[in-house]
């Protein structure tokens, strides 16, 4: 199947980064989100990390050029109509994200493969929220995503062979390395990095350390590149909370239940990097 149009749905922190490495590999990127200023958001955010770049001397001035020229940003799902490959970003959440897949299923042609980008919800869910299931695959990428070479591929009960052969050969073109995970709540990255952060989180709780404390322990004695607040505060706090309750909900299982400091803070609004304040707090 030769893919040339990619629909990158949601200009989040997530979406706009997988946005700039489709159309950085020559794709033509159409990326929708219901707000005009996530969308003006996301392209500055792409332009400043193309300019770096560009700076670097990694990339030549003419294919920052192209690559913006390839990116087209829009508020209209319509707009999507055409395109063979979406990949979906929007908030982490079932319902939102089934609306979604049902709207898409009935604007794309058949052939067209449906990828989320989702960190723990059930592919299999998505994809029975469409009449094509076995074009519906979960493609998980990491952040940033223009820095982190892995991508994690999930299967539905129901997706082809074919449609993961499709999103491995994306992968390839972006230079990244695609690693298939079984549709379980948190497939592999989140099951096992979420228990750690949740558990650094109840640390901060009971007073085994300051933030500052945990965090320097875990990069100087064990070779994180971050710590684990403030990685959380990166991923975003709501992102996890809703990560663990996918995970706790899952699996039934109390050892996932989200720490209560972590949803004292969501509550307060307190979301990480993107709201300036979390475990430590940020300019804006
Ligand atoms: N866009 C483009 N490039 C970026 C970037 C961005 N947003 N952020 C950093 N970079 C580049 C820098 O330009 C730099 O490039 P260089 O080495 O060529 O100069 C390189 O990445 C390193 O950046 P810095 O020197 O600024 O800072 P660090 O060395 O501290 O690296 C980091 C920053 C890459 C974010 C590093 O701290 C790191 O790897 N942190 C862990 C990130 C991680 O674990 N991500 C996964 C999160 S889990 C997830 O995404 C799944 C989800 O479902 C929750």
């Amino acid at each position: 199947m030769e893919i040339e149009a990619i629909g990158v749905v949601g200009a989040g922190t997530m979406g706009n980064g997988i946005a700039q490495v489709f159309a950085q590999a020559g794709f033509a990127v159409r990326l929708v989100d219901v707000a005009t200023p996530t969308l003006d958001r996301a392209r500055r955010t792409i332009e400043r990390s193309l300019a770096r770049l560009v700076e670097k001397g990694r990339l030549a001035a003419a294919d920052r050029d192209a690559t913006l020229g390839r990116l087209r940003t829009t508020t209209e799902l319509d707009d999507l109509s055409g395109v063979d490959y979406v990949v979906e970003a929007i908030v982490e959440e079932l319902a939102a994200k089934r609306a979604l897949f049902t709207s898409l299923d009935a604007l794309l042609g058949s052939e067209a493969i449906l990828a989320s980008n989702t960190s723990s919800i059930s592919i299999t869910a998505l994809g029975a929220a469409t009449r094509r299931p076995d074009r519906v695959l979960g493609m998980h990428f990491m952040n940033p995503v223009p820095v982190m070479m892995l991508v994690e591929l999930i299967r539905g009960q129901a997706t082809s062979d074919a449609s993961v052969g499709v999103a491995r050969g994306l992968c390839a073109a972006l230079g990244k390395t695609g690693v298939e995970a079984a549709d379980y709540p948190g497939f592999i990255a989140n099951r096992v990095l979420m228990p750690m952060l949740n558990e650094a989180f109840y640390a901060v709780m009971e007073g085994v350390g300051t933030p500052e404390a945990i965090d320097a322990v875990m990069k100087g004695g064990l070779h994180h590149p971050m710590g684990p607040l403030a990685l959380a505060d990166f991923i975003g706090l709501d992102v996890c909370l809703a990560i663990l309750t996918v995970m706790q909900e899952g699996f039934g299982d109390p050892k996932y239940r989200p720490c209560p400091l972590l949803r004292r803070m969501v509550a307060a609004g307190h979301l990480g990097r993107k709201s300036g304040r979390g475990f430590y707090t940020y300019e804006p």
